[in-house]
């Protein structure tokens, strides 16, 4: 029997009752899916679960994904991606300054990841805050001009190399920013001068994709608003002199901080998000509190 206590107004709850370290029981999946559609944010504190566990308890949710950029598997499980900002003899063990920007995850892709998990190996007792919003009540928020402007077009989703943008968090205040700004430039010129680096190689291979900007839940049947703030490049039909304006204006509005869950992780804690239903951006984590965290992405469908 699980039970799930709201995290927010609009989205996110924490489910107790489950243990990842054994399999789960048939009766709990099917309600921990409802419960996961109907709250599109789920969290399950405190689990000291091995990557065998994360990856058995991820199958739950459909079939597991690997990520296009294979440099931070991990070794031993390479479906795990590495997301941290610990180095090793110089070089990162995980991929760092990645999300921090408004996004459902791989929009640039023809069929993006239905739901993202990630298990919080290392939890800094500051910063690296993982923010959510849920896009139908962005899209419920909008006025209907912009409601009829939108319905039916579709955006141009296209990757482009977006680390350490930190566009996400409006809450950032100047020391921060400083902070953030000098590692920022550290990082880059550190990626630049690394021709090898997997985010530069992928960087412009890909075709554009194009999205609906108002998706319909593949499971649930809600419109909501599918956007990727700094990789949607246009709307298709639409100059962009207007277009992009107005992807921006969306962003704003569905991203209105009294909406925005930030969700402040502690170890061992687990994190499953609905990327049909939710935006989500990292946020800063300083460079001398060691972060690591374990993905596993979930193979989509192509939105409509
Ligand atoms: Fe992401």
């Amino acid at each position: 029997m699980l039970t799930a206590e709201p995290l927010s107004r609009v989205l996110g709850a924490e489910i107790k009752g489950l243990d990842l370290s054994s399999p789960i029981a048939d009766a709990d999946r099917e309600e921990l899916l409802t419960l996961f559609w109907q709250h599109k944010v789920i969290v399950i504190r405190g689990q000291d679960v091995a990557p065998d566990g994360f990856i058995r308890f991820a199958e739950a949710f459909g079939t597991i994904e690997p990520f296009f950029i294979s440099a931070y598997n991990l070794p031993t499980h390479p479906q795990i991606y590495v997301l941290s900002n610990v180095r090793q003899d110089g070089k990162p063990i995980g991929r760092d300054g990645a999300g921090t920007h408004w996004h459902s995850d791989s929009t640039f892709t023809e069929k993006p990841s239905s739901a993202t998990l990630l298990h919080g190996v290392t939890v800094p007792d500051r910063g690296g805050d993982t923010l959510f919003v849920n896009t139908a009540d962005a899209y419920d928020r909008l006025d209907d001009e912009t409601k009829a402007r939108i319905q039916g077009r579709r955006a141009i989703h296209r990757y482009q190399r977006k680390e350490f943008v930190y566009s996400g968090d409006r809450t950032i205040d100047d020391a921060e920013r400083t902070e953030i700004e000098r590692v920022k430039a550290l990082r880059m010129a550190e990626a630049a001068a690394d021709a090898a680096s997997p985010t530069a190689q992928r960087s412009n291979q890909e075709p554009d994709r194009l999205h609906p900007i108002v998706r319909t839940h593949p499971v649930t049947g809600s419109k909501g608003l599918y956007l990727n703030d700094e990789m949607t490049v246009g709307i298709e039909g639409i100059p962009d002199e207007e277009a992009v304006p107005l992807l921006r204006r969306l962003c704003e509005v569905a991203t209105a901080p009294d909406t925005v869950l930030r969700y402040k992780w502690r170890q061992g804690d687990v994190v499953v998000w609905d990327n049909a239903a939710v935006i989500h951006s990292a946020t800063f984590t300083p460079p001398d509190l060691p972060r690591v965290m374990h993905r596993l992405t979930i193979a989509g469908t192509v939105p409509f």
